[in-house]
């Protein structure tokens, strides 16, 4: 496996993949690699013939008052963990090589950066869209594999693609889970034992409200409250939202008819988390 630091070098070992007419699979993350980002490698190994990941710490989606600084950055075992899953090379650059000529030039992503997060992280969707665009401008890969743990990043960067007429496919992988059910998350480690427990609520309130859907009810806005109530009756936290949304479009809705998105966004202590879940009524018993 290739360790490759600068945008050049990385434009060169790719240049004889792309000759060779291998398909380039690329899997973008922060680093913090854990069992999430995994299953993205083991899909893009699965379907590629030269499979990059890239790990950087992106400063600009992150809001002044939150993680930049503080998040977690083992180099050393997220290299080791790239390795185990066969990558091919995987791309790390500085902040400096990223942002070198400064940065006049934002990708912006209207209209479904608005609710959700985009609501509670301004400017974070910018920052996400702005440095993926850039990845992908350096990486040129056939296809870029997300997680589903991210809805709204992923349904973001898929509209992105399709406005720039990207010639690369998106592929969405399902969220993985700890045992308990907590969504993996690198940011999980900054949970206290007792926060930790507490973190269960997100998925024990999502996986209640799916089972509501499939008994037949629809009201969105009980369903929410029913999930408020679960949420908060675990212990102190700040709820910055819980919606069910169209997950094509991230708009709320009022009644689940088909398809829908519950979404939230937790605050535990100083640990931010955000979890959802797709529900497809249809396939229910009501
Ligand atoms: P990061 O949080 O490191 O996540 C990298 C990728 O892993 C994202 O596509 C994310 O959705 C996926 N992922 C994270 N946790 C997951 C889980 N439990 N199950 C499945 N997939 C999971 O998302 C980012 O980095 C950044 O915003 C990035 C796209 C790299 C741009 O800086």
């Amino acid at each position: 496996m290739r360790k490759i630091e600068s945008i050049k070098s990385i434009r060169e070992y790719l240049s004889v993949a792309r000759k060779a007419d291998s398909l380039i699979g690329f899997v973008p993350t922060m680093g913090a690699i854990h069992a999430g980002h995994r299953s993205l490698m083991r899909a893009a190994r699965a379907d590629c013939a030269e499979v990059v990941v890239s790990i950087f710490v992106n400063p600009t989606q992150f809001g002044p008052s939150e993680d930049f600084a503080q998040y977690p950055r083992p180099i050393k075992a997220d290299l080791a963990a790239c390795a185990e899953e066969k990558v091919d090379a995987v791309f790390c650059p500085s902040v400096e090589e990223m942002y070198a000529c400064g940065s006049a030039t934002t990708v912006q992503v209207s209209g479904l950066t608005e609710g959700l997060c985009g609501g509670h992280r301004p400017g974070h969707f910018d920052g996400v869209t702005t440095v993926v665009a850039k990845l992908f401008n350096i990486v040129q890969p056939d296809i870029a594999y997300f997680g589903q743990k991210d809805a709204q990043q992923a349904t973001v960067i898929r509209r992105m693609v399709h406005d720039l007429l990207w010639p690369l496919k998106i592929v969405v992988c399902p969220t993985v889970r700890e045992p308990d059910g907590l969504a993996m998350s690198s940011r999980n480690a900054y949970l206290t034992p007792h926060e930790r427990r507490q973190a269960l609520c997100l998925h024990q309130s999502l996986s209640e409200a799916q089972a509501a859907i499939e008994a037949g009810h629809r009201d969105t806005g009980k369903l929410i409250e029913h999930m408020r109530e679960r949420i908060v009756s675990a212990g102190p936290c700040a709820i910055d939202y819980i919606a069910i949304v169209d997950p094509d479009d991230l708009t709320d809705l009022r009644m689940v008819e088909k398809r829908c998105l519950i979404a939230l966004a937790v605050r535990i202590g100083s640990t931010r988390l955000i979890d959802n879940i797709l529900v497809d009524a249809n396939s229910s018993a009501g």
